[in-house]
């Protein structure tokens, strides 16, 4: 794990890692005889979306899912040619690009869908569709009531050239709480979503399944499923039993300058915390602008020479404090902020637990100005 690179702050994110657990996700899907989209929305999940999308494509899965149209087009500009879906809109989008860089688009409204037909028919292009339905997230997706206009507007686009209904889709609320009445409830919305989309000549695929599902709910599978979380190594569904993910992301940092203090000394802004004895302290030269949560001081250990060590006093913008007891530690020793766990030290998931949210927000905010990140793995 140690190497030349930690200076102030890296996000060391194993690629090996993701291959891996991009593996196994995409295994367990072609046991039901589906394909695996992996969700590279938000940067890769703060992990790097080109440098994921390529171990991802590398791995089993065959296309990738984001949120915003720049983010597609990012990805093609990295090179990237596999199916990409992008599904979340604003109106200053212009979806001519998109379909000029052979991006999928979803819809989950008559108005959309025009523009995305509007769009190809300016490029005198077929523009491939991915068709949302809300089947109870209440968030995107087109509401049941409107769904038959919107596939019949859909067939008679389709037979007219200008699109290709690729998918019937839609998102789980509860996929993380397995058991989850809503679940089920969703399923059945969804199959009948289907059932009227084929009923007007579509002969699309589905996909419904986010990584909680496609690791407890092989029947919600379809044709494809599309996982994000899981991909980067942490488990939605620990209750569910172990998934044989490895997390890909470590936050390091190294001791910028080490110090004896006396019994009575208080560390940091407002003296939170006092020694006890005396006592030696390791700076470290991260803090809550490097992605430390500061409602973490006091409630934080980090991996510091063999050990666990505890965060004394409050995190500052740009440091932390650590107290290492009676034992002195090399000015430039690797300090873990959370890994693997393998050794012992700190977690994603448990700061998460600690701070009361979810991996997802960790991961997703760490990678900032001052903080580099660094892929390794085997090429
Ligand atoms: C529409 C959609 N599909 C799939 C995913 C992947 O979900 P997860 O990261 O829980 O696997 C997300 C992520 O939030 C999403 O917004």
């Amino acid at each position: 794990m140690s190497d030349q690179h930690v200076r102030r702050a890296d996000l060391r994110i194993d690629v090996d890692a993701i291959r891996h657990n991009v593996g196994v996700l995409a295994g367990r899907a072609r046991e039901s005889g589906a394909a695996t989209m992996v969700v590279v929305k938000s940067d890769g999940y703060g992990h790097g979306a080109a440098v994921v999308a390529r171990a991802a494509l590398e791995s089993g899965a065959e296309r990738l899912g984001v949120a915003a149209v720049e983010e597609a087009l990012q990805l093609r500009e990295a090179g990237i040619t596999a199916p990409i879906l992008c599904w979340l809109f604003v109106e200053s989008d212009r979806f001519g690009p998109a379909i000029d860089a052979d991006v999928d688009l979803s819809a989950s409204s008559q108005a959309t869908l025009a523009r995305i037909v509007d769009a190809a028919a300016e490029r005198g292009k077929t523009a491939r569709v991915h068709l949302k339905i809300d089947t109870g997230l209440c968030r995107s997706g087109c509401p049941a009531d409107l769904w038959p206009e919107l596939v019949e507007a859909a067939a008679k686009a389709e037979a007219a050239g200008r699109i290709r209904v690729e998918a019937v889709w839609s998102h789980l609320a509860c996929a993380d709480e397995p058991g989850h009445p809503s679940i089920d409830r969703q399923a059945e919305r969804f199959a009948r979503a289907y059932e009227q989309a084929r009923a007007v000549g579509l002969e699309p695929i589905r996909h419904l399944a986010n990584s909680a599902a496609t690791l407890t709910r092989p029947d919600l599978h379809f044709e494809l499923v599309r996982p994000g979380i899981a991909s980067y190594g942490l488990d939605p569904v620990p209750q569910a039993g172990a998934h044989d993910l490895i997390p890909a992301m470590t936050f390091r940092s190294s001791v910028s300058l080490v110090k004896r203090v006396a019994a009575g000394e208080s560390v940091s802004y407002g003296h939170t915390w006092t020694a006890e004895r005396d006592t030696t302290l390791a700076l470290v030269p991260v803090g809550y602008a490097d992605g430390v949560p500061r409602s973490l001081s006091g409630r934080m250990d980090v991996w510091l020479a063999g050990r666990r060590r505890p965060v004394v006093g409050r995190v500052c913008m740009d440091q932390l404090v650590v107290d290492t007891g009676g034992d002195v530690v090399d000015e430039g020793a690797e300090v873990i902020l959370f890994g693997t766990g393998d050794q012992g030290e700190p977690t994603a998931a448990e700061w998460a637990d600690e701070l009361g949210t979810i991996h997802y927000e960790i991961v997703t905010g760490m990678y900032r100005p001052r903080v580099t990140r660094t892929a390794v793995g085997a090429p």
